[in-house]
């Protein structure tokens, strides 16, 4: 049925809310385990739980063929040299890819392929499009000044997974180095 409701929404690229989809939260509390400088994380969260991104999503139909879509926001900050970043994950459905539209702010991708470990940074701005193929872990982080927002596009039937992400983490970290990103292998830090 084409009902104009399920056709047709508005994003605000500066607020990263997408009407019709209510924002979850993740505060620092919620990324415990995430951040490779843990004595930079305790002594950060001892002072306070700072909000570090929402995700808004409008998963509407659940058929084969069927899309959805959501928008993040990520605040501007880091913990030691590590930038703000989301949990990351994997798709529960392996083979699911996703688009990732960058709409405001100066944003990184961590790319990992679940097979072979082989890791990549890739820029996530303005005007700038990631795709990200199946089988990959993904995590996104601001490595600016100001909020980063961005869309993400993927399959209906593509699910979530956090768990493998937050037993084993990413094998890479993006910290700063001479006001840059830069990544390292985990155990090299
Ligand atoms: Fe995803």
């Amino acid at each position: 049925m084409l009902d104009l409701k399920s056709l047709l929404s508005n994003y605000d690229p500066k607020a990263g809310t997408l009407l019709g989809a209510v924002p979850v939260e993740r505060t620092l509390r919620d990324l415990q385990g995430c951040f490779a400088d843990r004595a930079a994380y305790e002594t950060a969260l001892a002072q306070s739980n700072p909000l570090l991104y929402t995700v808004a999503a409008v998963e509407p139909a659940r058929g084969e063929g069927d899309l959805h879509y959501g928008i993040g926001k990520i605040m501007p900050g880091k913990i030691g040299d590590e930038y703000y970043m989301t949990k990351g994950h994997l798709h529960s459905w392996r083979p699911a890819a996703e688009f990732y539209f960058g709409l405001t702010g100066d944003g990184v991708m961590l790319l990992e392929d679940e097979a072979s470990g082989e890791s990549k940074i890739v820029p996530l701005q303005p005007n700038g499009v990631v795709y990200v193929p199946g089988h990959t872990a993904h995590r996104t982080m601001n490595v600016g000044a100001t909020p980063l927002t961005y869309l993400g596009v993927y399959p209906a039937n593509a699910g979530h997974d956090y768990s493998t992400i937050a037993k084993t983490n990413f094998r890479c970290v993006v910290i700063e180095r001479d006001g840059k990103p830069v990544m390292m292998e985990r155990k090299k830090l």
